[in-house]
């Protein structure tokens, strides 16, 4: 259900970290950033696409997102918090659609697996990483750190 609809809600999620974070407009200075825009759906596609396939290769997150990852530290510069953004938007807007399917326990691996991948984004695998450096990137929405969550079936 949610992969047929993954563009969509990419799409809607960009909207909203747009309209309530205006800051990141800045790195989109030749898009049209009007809501339904077709650079606005265009970047939903981008997205949705490089965590359908963050989803497929979840066992490797830091090698499928890396050079995603060069792009957005070196060449786009984003500051991490963005990512933050981003994430509480798309959780924001998976909410908002499926409402009878997003249980305590979908939002939790939700968060956990978007922690992860922004994890990934930014720094590398956890295992790299010292505790200090988790605190910068790993907190997830629900605050707790993606490293030590529980699966979904222990959520
Ligand atoms: C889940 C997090 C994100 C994912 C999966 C993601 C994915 C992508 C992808 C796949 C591209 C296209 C890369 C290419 O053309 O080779 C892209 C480009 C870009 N991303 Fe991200 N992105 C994420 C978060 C962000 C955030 C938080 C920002 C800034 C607020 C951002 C800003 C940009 C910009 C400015 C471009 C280049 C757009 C252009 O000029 O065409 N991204 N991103």
């Amino acid at each position: 259900m949610i992969r047929g609809d993954i563009a969509e809600i990419c799409e809607e999620a960009l909207e909203r970290t747009f309209q309530s974070f205006p800051s990141t407009k800045t790195y989109f200075p030749n898009f049209n950033l009007s809501p339904g825009s077709a650079p606005v759906r265009e970047q939903g596609r981008k997205v949705a696409d490089a965590l359908t396939n963050a989803v497929d290769n979840m066992d490797d997150l830091a090698e499928t997102l890396s050079t995603l990852a060069n792009l957005h530290a070196h060449r786009i510069r984003v500051d991490p918090t963005n990512f933050k953004h981003l994430n509480h938007n798309l959780l924001a807007t998976l909410s908002r659609r499926y409402p009878r399917n997003f249980s305590p326990a979908t939002h939790y691996s939700m968060d956990k697996f978007l922690s992860s991948a922004l994890c990934a984004f930014l720094v590398g695998p956890p295992s790299t990483l010292a505790a200090n450096e988790h605190s910068l990137c790993c907190d997830s929405a629900l605050g707790h750190k993606s490293s030590a969550l529980p699966t979904s079936t222990e959520a």
